[in-house]
């Protein structure tokens, strides 16, 4: 009985903290921080893995870490940079997987002081933050590919670890982890307030088996009882004491909840690249400028935040395609970031136009990505009296506002203000209130179920992702079978449909589509449409049984797609 109640008292206290927390109240306002990875592998300039894809000896590693030498860091610029781009907080890391401590370490020889640089990186940073009113956080690696004590240690560099000595409960991570702390320590005495620690590989489970996660929790709420932990200090899971969660390279198609439904903090942490948080010269691939802004649009809508990386150069730099994003994301805010800073998530579970909505109390924003050719946008369901309709972008405008229905139909003028995402703010006469989302059949009964107000269910390095071209707007880079677009919708009338694809296709090949709908799965082909834009319904068509009602419909390709763009699912129905 005693020990019952211990328990339970022991799982209250440790219980995840509220949404409403006042320590959690800066990151839930802020929306947008920018994450900086930098040490030794920015001197490779080929991922911040780089020691572990190329496995690269400890003594031949050191060589580089020892080139390792900032001359041109100019901190004040960084954080310009990041704060013109409309980020509040900046999260650095002190020690990447490699081990490497890029501050000057009293407890450590791998650090800072065996480079050339004289100076301390992460202290010029946090002090340059702090001028200009930015918060500081750091990401601190668990796992570390150099210290003599952590365990496992690489199969590659040490093929002599026995089974003992790769577990993570050996002894001698009780050490590690001693002196992980006393490095935190330094991190959260000498610089300051810090508003993150933002821990990282935590997958080999040292702090978890060693039963050290609450331990080290402790530690660091009692030095800075308000800095705020991420979920990797756990496992990452929630409903554990963490204040945010973190997925990386994906936004959760509908945010994140605790197991018991309520939403959770989240982040979404996401490169500007493809896919190299550290210094990657020989990446190509960027994101466009478009895909960062709608990025950011659609993360908050979902009540996430989100960190974006850069990787700068060794020699201090941030590089040109990272800069000129920034600093367009910036623009776009300049104008528009009433509608991300300390609102609320979109209250719609769905829209049928392609954008996303964000909220602050009676004030309802809309981002318009693909502009209505019609010059009408339907707002599904909303209750409330509209008291006056605007563009964030000219405050001047005033729009013209009429119901239809349970609908709201906002008049807008014929072309965009922002080609990328355009911002209608509805004054309300209270928070929004939001009915079901019914959809309206076409004029023959179909239904049309178009991308635009698809989610996409995805995990780690999401690639699928929206576009709009010349009025379409579809589904491109569908490189993984595991991003599922999927729409959740009621259907007015049960009985048998006829589903109808339309896509466009430049695979030489037919492609194979599963749909799936009523509780079965049927497949079809789509053979090459003639190009990737070229979009035509397919000939091939399938008949589903859908009850009336609530329903989810999902569509999931065989393979990977290449230049292949699906733009929507036409439901007929059959007499
Ligand atoms: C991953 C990687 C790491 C990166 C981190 C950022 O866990 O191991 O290199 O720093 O993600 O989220």
């Amino acid at each position: 009985m005693k020990t019952c109640l211990v328990l339970l008292l022991s799982v209250a206290v440790l219980a995840q903290p509220q949404p409403d927390d006042p320590r959690t109240r800066w990151f839930r306002e802020d929306k947008f921080g920018l994450f900086i990875h930098w040490g030794p592998y920015s001197v490779i300039g080929r991922h911040e893995w780089a020691r572990q894809f190329f496995q690269i000896p400890q003594a031949e590693y050191d060589v580089f870490a020892r080139q390792f030498n900032p001359v041109n860091f100019q901190p004040d610029e960084w954080v310009s940079l990041a704060k013109n781009a409309g980020a509040k907080y900046i999260v650095l890391t002190s020690k990447h997987h490699d081990g490497f401590a890029i501050w000057k370490s009293k407890v450590s020889d791998y650090d800072i002081e065996i480079t050339p640089y004289r100076n301390d990186p992460f202290g010029q940073l946090a002090e340059a933050a702090r001028k200009q009113g930015m918060r500081f956080g750091f990401y601190h690696s668990i796992m570390d590919w150099h210290h003599p004590d952590y365990r496992p240690r690489r199969p590659w560099e040490y093929p002599g670890d026995g089974e003992q000595e790769k577990s993570p409960t050996n002894p001698s991570n009780l050490r590690y982890i001693a002196f992980m702390k006393e490095q935190l320590r330094e991190l959260l005495t000498n610089y300051g307030d810090i508003a993150v620690v933002w821990f990282d590989g935590e997958w080999e489970h040292t702090l978890r088996d060693n039963r050290m996660d609450d331990d080290v929790y402790d530690f660091i709420r009692k030095i800075q009882p308000n800095t705020l932990i991420n979920d990797r200090l756990y496992e990452r899971k929630p409903g554990n004491r963490a204040d945010f969660g973190t997925p990386e390279q994906y936004v959760p198609a509908t945010g994140i909840r605790s197991p018991d439904g309520k939403p959770v903090l989240w982040e979404a942490c996401v490169t500007i690249n493809e896919s190299s948080w550290g210094y990657n010269r020989y990446e190509t691939e960027f994101k466009t400028d478009r895909d960062l802004i709608r990025m950011l649009v659609e993360v908050v809508s979902k009540g996430g935040n989100l960190l974006l990386n850069v990787g700068p150069t060794p020699d201090g730099r941030i590089q040109q395609e990272f800069v000129t994003r920034l600093q367009a994301m910036g623009q776009w805010m300049k104008v528009n970031s009433d509608s991300i800073y300390g609102t609320t998530a979109s209250p719609f579970e769905k829209l049928p136009f392609f954008g996303r909505a964000t909220v602050k109390r009676d004030r309802l924003f809309l981002h318009v990505f693909q502009w209505p050719r019609n010059g009408r946008l339907r707002v599904p369901g909303l209750k409330n009296q509209v008291k006056s309709a605007g563009i964030l972008a000219d405050q001047k405008v005033r729009l013209t506002v009429n119901r239809e229905g349970e609908d709201v139909l906002i008049q807008l003028p014929s072309t965009a203000p922002d080609e990328i995402a355009s911002v209608i703010e509805l004054k309300l006469d209270g928070p929004p209130q939001v009915g079901p989302y019914v959809i309206h059949p076409e004029s023959d009964g179909s239904i049309e179920l178009g991308i635009e107000s698809a989610e996409i269910d995805t995990r780690f390095e999401q690639r699928a992702k929206k576009e709009n071209f010349l009025g379409h707007v579809f589904l491109t880079r569908w490189t993984r079978t595991d991003d599922v677009p999927y729409w959740n919708f009621s259907l007015p009338k049960g009985g048998r449909y006829r589903a109808e694809i339309v896509y466009a296709s430049a695979m030489g090949e037919p492609q194979k589509l599963t749909v799936e709908a009523g509780g079965k799965s049927y497949e079809l082909t789509a053979p090459s449409t003639g190009g990737e834009f070229v979009f035509r319904p397919a000939k091939d068509v399938i008949e589903l049984d859908l009850p009336a009602g609530e329903q989810s419909l999902r569509v999931k390709p065989a393979a990977a797609l290449s230049r292949f763009s699906f733009e929507k699912v036409r439901l007929i129905p059959l007499p």
